[in-house]
């Protein structure tokens, strides 16, 4: 079974936000890195609600993947919704601690590229605790005004 955490598994209930400081962003950088992070952890699915996080992070338009397989909006959707299923089975809690952030905003609008790295993972129920590390590249851009997230590009081998 190799399901796995698609977005940096940053949520909710075990998130440790250790690592995931904007102090390890330079002062221009904090605030797209920073709306990032928030995003994430938003949309992540292992807690309610994440899907209203999903609508609001995510373009229309989004290209993604998930190691080799390609993802759209709905798909993509679709791939967070069982990921919600078997964290809530799989795991008593599950989290991740982003331990780099590299930011690289636009010059002339609110987009940038942003790359974090993790260690995302949490205990089964029989305690022993899986980790594995976690990469994303994200591409965001500026759409009527806002942020989205255009491009998505996670990577994990988490061992399930
Ligand atoms: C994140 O860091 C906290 C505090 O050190 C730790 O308890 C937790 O197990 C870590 N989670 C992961 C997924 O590495
Ligand atoms: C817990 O379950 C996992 C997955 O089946 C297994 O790899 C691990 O050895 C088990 N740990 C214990 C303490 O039984």
């Amino acid at each position: 079974m190799r399901f796995f955490v698609a977005p940096l598994a940053l949520a909710a209930a075990c998130i440790s936000a250790a690592g995931a400081s904007p102090a390890a962003m330079t002062a221009r950088d904090v605030d797209l890195g920073t709306w990032l992070l928030d995003s994430v952890s938003t949309f992540f699915p292992n807690h309610v609600g994440w899907e209203t996080g999903y609508d609001a992070a995510f373009a229309p338009t989004v290209k993604a993947t998930f190691n080799q397989p390609a993802y759209n909006f709905f798909t993509l959707k679709q791939l967070y919704t069982s990921i919600n299923s078997q964290i809530t089975t799989g795991f008593t809690s599950f989290g991740v601690n982003i331990t780099s952030v590299v930011v690289v905003p636009n010059a002339h609008d609110l987009g940038g590229l942003v790359t974090l790295t993790g260690v995302e993972g949490g205990p089964l129920p029989n305690g022993t605790v899986l980790t594995a590390p976690d990469s994303v590249f994200a591409v965001v851009s500026e759409i009527f005004g806002r942020r989205y997230i255009t491009e998505w590009r996670e990577t994990t081998d988490f061992p399930l």
